[in-house]
């Protein structure tokens, strides 16, 4: 059965100390707690060792919100996923809407990054959506539908095994907007078809698919208690332990 999935993604916030302390102070809030489901935070590269060592004995897991398609050598800047291991992290974030729009990151480069990461052992949390013209020209499914297909549908039925996809309409992000529960149940479920075609229902099924954009204690439950949405990749809400935990409980 497909995992619940609570992910948080930090972006650029955070010092390194204020980092560590939120991170601690999620392990205090979840300490004895039995949450049902799979706890995430996504800090930012720097941060990642000391959240890593900070988290270490709780159900929290530590993943990049990125990582380089290349193994090593001269990418000044860059990191790669070995190093992201190397810090304790099992999971990355790839293909946000953020590094779509800001770095020029294509489907191509995403599926590059995919390989990387499953290569080296990450599990990749693959994000997709519309920007708000496409949800308005009704463009919505086929974007998403080729954003899925050419970053992922290369992998073999193992390798997408590894996969997490946040269906994040990007009109919905920082923005306030959230995605009715109708819109993200019809989404999560038209791209688990897409996989159950490609890959066959059990894939399908097993396939952990999280809602993000504006998604917090307000309307997670509401979100979460669709039949296809199996968590959410949660950005503002994250950077406050109250928030978060407040998230993590809708399950
Ligand atoms: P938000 O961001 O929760 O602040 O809308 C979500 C995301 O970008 O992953």
């Amino acid at each position: 059965m497909r995992k619940n999935i609570v992910a948080g993604n930090w972006k650029m916030n955070k010092t390194l100390q204020e980092g560590v302390a939120l991170a601690k102070e999620l392990k205090d809030a979840l300490s004895g707690a039995k949450p049902n489901c799979e706890v995430v935070i996504a800090p930012p590269f720097i941060h990642l060792a000391s959240v890593a060592e900070a988290v270490k004995g709780s159900v929290v897991k530590v993943a990049a919100q990125n990582c380089s398609d290349k193994e090593s050598g001269a990418y000044t800047g860059e990191v790669s996923p070995a190093m992201v291991v190397s810090t304790g992290a099992s999971h990355v974030i790839l293909g946000h809407s953020e590094r779509r729009s800001y770095y020029g990151e294509t489907n191509a480069v995403v599926k590059a990054k995919v390989d990387a990461a499953i290569g080296n052992g990450l599990n990749p949390i693959v994000c997709v959506g519309e920007v708000l013209e496409e949800r308005e020209n009704g463009k919505f499914f086929d974007v998403v539908s080729a954003q899925v297909k050419e970053s992922l549908f290369h992998l073999d039925a193992s390798a997408f095994g590894k996969v997490v996809i946040a269906y994040e309409p990007v009109w919905a992000i920082g923005t306030g907007k959230t995605a009715t529960a109708e819109q993200a149940q019809e989404m999560h479920a038209f791209i688990r078809n897409l996989i159950a075609e490609k890959y066959g229902s059990e894939v399908a099924e097993n396939t952990s698919i999280l809602y993000g954009g504006s998604c917090k204690p307000s309307n997670a439950k509401e979100l979460f208690a669709n039949k296809d949405v199996d968590g959410g990749l949660i950005g503002g809400a994250s950077l406050k332990a109250a928030d978060f935990m407040g998230i993590i409980t809708a399950f």
